[in-house]
């Protein structure tokens, strides 16, 4: 018996690149299935951050996060979702050296999870490679502002921008990515005049972490603003408080367990 495949209908890039000065642009990072599903209601789409590798891992940066496990949960986010556009990052050292690698890899992870774009960070450094993908099929979301997976050259996770004589460096890589033929750029941890500038001098959508409500959307890792982070980031606003709530979930468990209070008849076959 033949099956249909069933008809998904997500969110396009065009879709995306189309919202640029309209209404703005919903997203938030997922990492699996379950809660994927339930971003998937809201957001124009969704990103397969490598931020995964610190709120997941526990590791200290996103340096160490491997190409594999970028795949791994991409495809759980994309099996989860019906709507949004998936986006999945290349990590550290998958695209930097050259086209033909950003090539490679990033083909790799559109194969492997069906997403429907990859994001990468660099301004002006990554143009070349930006092009490179998009006249071959891949299409592309930049970041530049705080890039974390520069935070060693960096020195640490550092507001861009307090400087306004950097200003015109910030501007030259959001007018690189953009000719280049990335479709919308991630702005992160900027102070709100320069992402107010870029906004205004580039027509392809900005997204916002840390770089104010001028930008054409936003965007948040989903377990900073449900409260699962021990430490919050100032640009980072708590809608909900699941850290505690787990926690009290897990120590009325343990209390039932140890007095015999669960399972209770509802959870046992007779
Ligand atoms: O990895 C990530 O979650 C990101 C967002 C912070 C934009 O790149």
């Amino acid at each position: 018996m033949s099956s249909q495949p069933q008809q998904i209908r997500r969110n396009t890039v065009p879709m995306i690149a189309k919202r640029k000065g309209g209404e703005p642009i919903v997203s938030l990072t997922s990492y699996h299935a379950h809660t994927a599903a339930i971003v998937d209601r809201y957001a124009d789409f969704i990103l397969v951050g490598d931020s995964l590798g610190m709120v997941m891992h526990g590791m200290e940066s996103t340096v160490g996060v491997p190409l594999d496990l970028m795949i791994m949960h991409g495809k759980a986010v994309v099996r989860g979702t019906k709507k949004a556009l998936i986006v999945v990052d290349m990590p550290f050292g998958t695209y930097e050296e050259s086209p033909n690698m950003a090539f490679r890899n990033a083909a790799k992870v559109m194969k492997e999870t069906g997403c429907g774009a990859i994001k990468l960070e660099g301004g002006k450094r990554m143009a070349e490679t930006i092009r490179f993908l998009v006249e071959r099929g891949i299409p592309v979301m930049a970041h530049i502002g705080l890039t974390p997976q520069s935070s060693h050259v960096m020195g640490g996770f550092k507001t861009q921008g307090r400087d306004e004589d950097s200003w015109h460096l910030h501007e030259e890589d959001a007018r690189a990515v953009t000719n280049a033929g990335a479709f919308a750029v991630v702005l992160e941890g900027m102070v709100e005049p320069l992402a107010a500038r870029i906004t205004r001098q580039i027509d392809i959508p900005t997204i916002g972490i840390g770089a104010s409500a001028e930008c054409d959307g936003q965007i948040l890792v989903l377990e900073d603003m449900l409260g699962l982070n021990p430490w919050t980031p100032k640009f980072v606003k708590v809608y909900g408080q699941l850290g505690p709530m787990i926690e009290d979930s897990v120590r009325r468990y343990a209390e039932e367990v140890k007095t015999r209070a669960f399972p209770t008849e509802d959870q046992v076959y007779r």
